[in-house]
């Protein structure tokens, strides 16, 4: 058998419990202390033994070995390590599109826990050496799902349960991509999507609302209605939001329509411009809709969650949002059988 198709068929046999680890990945560990225990494949006796437990510390030799054994194939992890290596690998997103061995649930694990502490970092930190970190790791998203649009669905089923800034953030960008690939689909299979205009796309619908960090967090967790005063002041976070996009120097259309629009309604009810249907764009729709639907289903200070079909029922009857696209996101949430 070629030295190839032996390790491919060695790793195929481990893959149920074991990832096997390339050299991008064992980079990541600390070099003399690996974060969680390694295994080594023995060929020898045709099973895998304990290399060294999580902390260990490495002498010069073994790290050596260990990278030899790497490159030969022989090095693995454990499953049952996965919230280690979730938690790891998350900190360096690219390498989950040079790992071969993660499930697609994996992935869609690791890029929920990564993406969704970007947002959190940029969200108190909204400048642009913080938002350079999110983009990185939105991009990284946006290679795996260009490869296949509809691998969106295994993360359509980590949506958050708690309310705050960055899980609505990040449960309005899955969706929103959800629902963009439900309604495009043809067009991806045809080819004919812009890797750019996902990569645009993708921004905006994530960081609709970064306005909301001008708006003092007492107004946003209070559990009663607003003043008036208090109404506008939330009702800033919009051209606040598009304030700071020139700051972060994010000048693309997609992103602009997401944020500036998100609150516009068809019917001219929404705000800041009240503007009306043939002035609000396709996304500008899109973002809206599931920026309703995803505040609507969760608990907030003000407001108990709302069953999700009790939620599509609102927005169906609501002239505000775009019909055919509100279908299509009930369709949606119905097959996808999850809360949200
Ligand atoms: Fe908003
Ligand atoms: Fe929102």
């Amino acid at each position: 058998m070629a030295a190839a198709e032996k390790k491919a068929g060695i790793a195929d046999a481990l893959d149920e419990q074991f990832y096997q680890i390339n050299l991008d990945i064992l980079e990541s560990f600390s070099k003399y202390r690996p974060p969680l225990a390694l295994y080594r494949f023995r060929e020898d006796v045709a099973r895998v033994v304990l290399f060294c437990r999580a902390g260990d510390r490495l002498s010069n030799e073994q790290v050596e070995e260990l990278a030899r054994l790497v490159e030969e194939g022989l090095i693995f992890v454990s499953r049952a390590d996965h919230p280690v290596y979730v938690k790891h690998i998350s900190y360096q997103l690219d390498l989950v599109l040079v790992d071969k061995n993660l499930h697609e649930s994996e992935i869609a694990d690791i890029f929920a826990q990564a993406i969704t502490r970007r947002l959190a970092e940029f969200f108190s930190q909204p400048v642009p050496l913080v938002f350079a970190k999110l983009w990185t790791d939105l991009m990284v998203l946006t290679e795996y799902l260009f490869q296949d649009i509809h691998r969106v669905r295994a993360l359509q089923k980590r949506l958050h349960t708690e309310h705050n800034l960055e899980n609505h953030s990040f449960d309005c960008g899955v969706l929103g991509l959800a629902l963009h690939a439900k309604v495009h689909a043809a067009a991806y299979e045809g080819g004919e999507v812009k890797r750019k205009h996902l990569d645009h796309l993708v921004c905006g619908l994530f960081v609709h609302d970064l306005g909301l960090t001008k708006v003092p967090g007492f107004i946003l967790g209070k559990d009663k209605g607003l003043t008036m005063d208090e109404r506008a002041k939330v009702q800033r976070h919009v051209p606040a939001g598009v304030e700071m996009l020139g700051k972060l120097d994010l000048r693309f259309p997609e992103v602009e329509e997401c944020v500036r629009d998100h609150h516009e309604r068809l019917d001219g009810s929404g705000y800041p411009q009240r503007k009306i249907a043939p002035d609000i764009s396709h996304l500008a729709r899109l973002c809206g809709l599931v920026d309703s639907y995803c505040a609507m289903v969760t608990q907030r200070p003000y407001a108990p969650a709302m069953e999700p079909m009790k939620a599509m029922a609102t927005l169906m009857q609501d002239p505000g949002y775009d019909p055919e696209l509100t279908r299509a996101l009930q369709a949606l949430v119905l097959t996808t059988g999850k809360r949200k």
